[in-house]
């Protein structure tokens, strides 16, 4: 059978007792924030199992792409060097939703495994927890196994829980023995290649809550789980998982690549860790995860660095694993059609990544060869926290691929010693932020010396009113500084990204600034400049600054609209990485892998705008149930705690969002939107700067003002211009009318007139014209003719001094207009000058040979 047919025999057998068969939820669960990647079938089923959720149906059977990279749940560190562990794996499945239980899904489970697929029953043991009489015994009555390959185990193999928390229960699990000695019952649970777990029957009865206690449930179900690999292992009778056709593809396109054979085990380790890998990364790439610098996307990161260094081994040195996504693409298709549609964005995305490592991975490598080398020599086997600590901060080495490096050659690491300095480099950052409050020199252990009067938690006000009636319940006085606790206040304290309200405190006609705001345990703590008036128990006022929190709130709910609206446009992979609020502007970071287009900001500021001026109501969900804002699709951020009672910020239909900041009651209040900046802040992700409101008007004036200095600047230039144009052309004249004198040395005297006749450069008539006063100045007595060529025609210009006109009644016009005649033109004008033009060029040279006068 082909892993196709497997795969469709599975899921027709329990079509055929009557399960729907159901699509894999994706393998990022962006709904479930206990949960980093899918890890089980049931994770899509968990609220039905907790009785919180519904189906249409009672029966369910599906192959989930699961991931199994951390958590409860990981089997990173066996991939690759067993044949039978994978961090991404497909898991056949088949659940009862309170419906049948125990005795069907045993029987099911063999019916299928030894009729339908034939595994010899003599090779199948199974497992049962150690009180769990009633499934023992459904085996023994509804099955023929050999009642001898019945074993009991305890909680560590017998009772499945998903995580931490969430919905759990015994189990039965299947093992295949694969070896000669199939009759042995050491192998179950040995870890063993020759004796595979395949799978797991799970009677969820129980859920695990936050406090560790097992309640039970409204129902019973049945949850199982079968790995799909290891079947096709089976039922294909191949030596490892790797030699089926769902990997062989990939192990073939990684030889071709490296031209490396999957012959010796030292490159068959490579190979298996590489096609594992890139199944991760596709899918979970695909599904909407980004590799990055935390949670989900560190764990990414991590895998496609093991992934890049593996390559090495192989001597592949160009970036290669994006290239297997085509494969990947081709043999899974049909299944998971999203990695056929994502095909392009995931092979950008890997890509990206391993250019971007390759910078850093050859001086990574070297640097740990040239630390172990030093280590044999001194026969030491320990790789110090140190050096751990440099490949993680220098050269981008996750702690893990040391870890494996070391493993390879036999080494180890000191974790404790590089967990020291990655707290120190934590304690380092922490410390930074907590820099602004060395000005008011706090100190915060307890609350002892507040004196509290009571222990309330201060109540928050700034939702609704920005001045508050309060009471001082607790004083501290510092050096110079009274540090205040009311028992309520508008202030709203640095969180999510939304800076500290600034404002006063009032008692009687006096005001203090607040110069800063700490939360400490459930208390608001206000910072004002030492003051004796302030006594605890005084009735006060608390009045946050209205126009600067008014501009925090328009950024704020921007921020919302910005957010849904880059999903819009850009796709769902883009998650918030980070942002800032503050009056002036706002930040806001977003796992996106490319610059956006300038068409892309276009598009983006005037969707935002759009949907602000549709007058879009606030509607503030405070205080509800976690899983009711869940429920209503609020977008949440996966790493963020969540309590469970939480605030959602909804903006008409557009935007919904888990938000404790403070926010405009109606979108058309924040005004316009516009972005300022778009650039890239670390790899993957991106970083936009804007602004709303008065921070637009703001930004409008200094564009204009900007603009007014332009114009003038302009207007300054040309003027500047013009005049450096009249001063060369004056230059370039003057340099012209050089040839004057050499005119003058040619003159031709005929029947006693001097006669003076040339060429010359000419721009304009007006100019030609400055020549024949040039010419006329400086000669006593004749005519002169002055030819250039002009805009491609011929220009004339005679001049007469003035005894010719009066002794010989000369005139420059008639004498020009007869000269014009030859160039094909005419002309006239007065008769000590007078200028003509003519058409035919080619004449100027006969013109001025034959030019006299009689
Ligand atoms: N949820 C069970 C497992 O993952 C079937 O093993």
């Amino acid at each position: 059978m082909t892993s196709q047919e497997i795969r469709k025999s599975f899921l027709d057998f329990f079509k055929s007792k009557g399960h729907t068969i159901v699509n894999s939820s994706p393998v990022v669960p962006f709904e479930d924030p206990t949960l980093l990647f899918a890890n089980a079938g049931m994770n899509q089923f968990k609220d039905v199992f907790l009785g919180t959720g519904n189906r249409n149906y009672k029966r369910a059977a599906d192959t989930q792409k699961c991931i199994r990279v951390s958590g409860k749940h990981n089997d990173l560190e066996e991939v690759g060097y067993d044949t039978y562990h994978h961090t991404f794996f497909e898991m056949l499945g088949n659940w009862s939703f309170g419906d049948y239980y125990k005795a069907e899904a045993i029987q099911w489970a063999w019916e299928l495994l030894t009729d339908v697929w034939k595994i010899p029953k003599e090779r199948l043991w199974v497992t049962v927890y150690r009180t769990d009489d009633e499934a023992l015994n459904f085996w023994k009555t509804k099955t023929d196994i050999n009642h001898n390959h019945i074993l009991r185990f305890d909680e560590k193999d017998n009772f499945w829980e998903m995580g931490e928390t969430g919905p759990c229960g015994p189990c039965s699990e299947i093992h295949v023995n694969l070896s000669d000695d199939f009759d042995n019952p050491k192998y179950v649970n040995a870890g063993v290649p020759e004796c595979l777990e395949i799978w797991n029957l799970v009677f969820i009865q129980y859920n695990r809550g936050a406090d560790g206690l097992l309640n039970e449930l409204p129902a019973r179900h049945v949850d199982t789980g079968m790995g799909f690999e290891r079947v096709c292992k089976i039922l294909q009778n191949k030596e490892s998982n790797y030699d089926t056709d769902v990997f062989s593809p990939l192990i073939e396109r990684i030889s071709k690549l490296s031209n490396v054979k999957y012959e010796a085990e030292n490159d068959k380790i490579p190979m298996r860790v590489i096609a594992d890998h890139i199944r991760t990364l596709s899918f979970a790439i695909a599904d909407g995860a980004v590799p990055g610098n935390e949670g989900r996307g560190y764990v990414l990161r991590r895998i496609l660095r093991r992934a890049a260094r593996y390559g090495r081994k192989l001597n592949l040195k160009e970036p290669f694993l994006f290239r297997l996504v085509d494969d990947l693409a081709k043999t899974m298709g049909d299944v998971f059609p999203e990695i056929v549609e994502k095909k392009d964005y995931v092979k950008k995305i890997i890509k990206s990544e391993e250019e971007h490592f390759n910078k850093t991975l050859d001086r990574g490598i070297e640097l740990f060869d040239n630390i172990s080398k030093e280590l044999e020599n001194k026969k030491e086997k320990i790789i110090k926290g140190e050096d751990v600590f440099k490949l993680y901060d220098t050269f981008g080495f996750p702690f893990d691929l040391t870890n494996v490096m070391a493993r390879e050659i036999g080494f180890s690491v000191d974790e404790a010693g590089y967990n020291k300095l990655m707290e120190e480099a934590k304690t380092k950052s922490r410390e930074a932020t907590k820099e602004k409050f060395a000005s008011v020199n706090v100190t915060m252990n307890n609350l002892d010396s507040f004196a509290l009067i009571n222990d309330n938690e201060t109540e928050f006000t700034g939702y609704d009113e920005l001045n508050s009636v309060t009471k001082i319940v607790g004083i501290k006085k510092d050096v110079s500084n009274d540090l205040i606790i009311l028992d309520r206040t508008p202030f709203y304290v640095e969180a999510g990204g939304q800076v500290d309200d600034i404002g006063k405190l009032r008692f009687n006609d006096s005001e203090f600034t607040v110069i800063d705001l700490l939360k400490f345990e459930n208390k608001i703590i206000h910072i004002v400049e030492s003051e004796t008036l302030l006594v605890k128990g005084a009735e006060i006022k608390a009045e946050v600054d209205a126009k600067y929190r008014w501009d925090v709130m328009r950024n704020h709910s921007v921020t919302h609209f910005l957010h849904a609206t880059l999903r819009n446009v850009l796709g769902t992979h883009v998650q918030q990485a980070g942002s800032y609020v503050g009056s002036e502007y706002l930040r806001f970071d977003f796992s996106h892998f490319q610059k956006l287009t300038h068409e892309e900001i276009f598009d983006i500021e005037s969707i935002v705008n759009e949907q602000l001026r549709r007058n879009l109501p606030k509607i503030h969900h405070k205080n509800i149930p976690f899983d009711e804002a869940k429920k209503m699709g609020a977008i949440m951020f996966f790493g963020d705690k969540y309590g469970d009672k939480v605030n959602v910020v909804q903006f008409g239909d557009y935007t919904m969002e888990f938000c404790g900041g403070t926010h405009v009651n109606n979108s058309s209040e924040i005004g316009l939107f516009k972005i300022l900046s778009e650039a890239s802040i670390a790899s993957g992700i991106r970083r936009i700067e804007a602004t709303t409101g008065i921070g637009v008007e703001k930004y409008l004036i200094t564009q204009l003002e900007k603009y007014k200095h332009l114009d003038k600047k302009v207007n300054e230039l040309q003027d500047e211009k013009k005049k450096i144009e009249k001063e060369l052309s004056e230059l370039k004249l003057k340099e012209k009318l050089n040839i004057i004198p050499k005119i003058l040395a040619q003159k031709i005297s005929t029947n006693n007139i001097d006669i003076y006749k040339s060429r010359v450069e000419a721009e304009s008539m007006d100019e030609l014209k400055l020549f024949g006063d040039e010419l006329r100045n400086r000669i006593k007595s004749g005519v002169g003719l002055l030819v250039s060529i002009i805009d491609g025609k011929v220009g004339l210009v005679c001049v007469v001094t003035d005894d010719l006109i009066k002794e010989k009644k000369f005139s420059a016009g008639k004498i020009v207009n007869e000269a014009a005649l030859i160039v094909d033109g005419k002309g006239g004008g007065r008769p000590h000058l007078a200028t003509a033009g003519g058409k035919d060029i080619s004449k100027i040279d006969e013109l001025l040979r034959n030019f006299s006068v009689i």
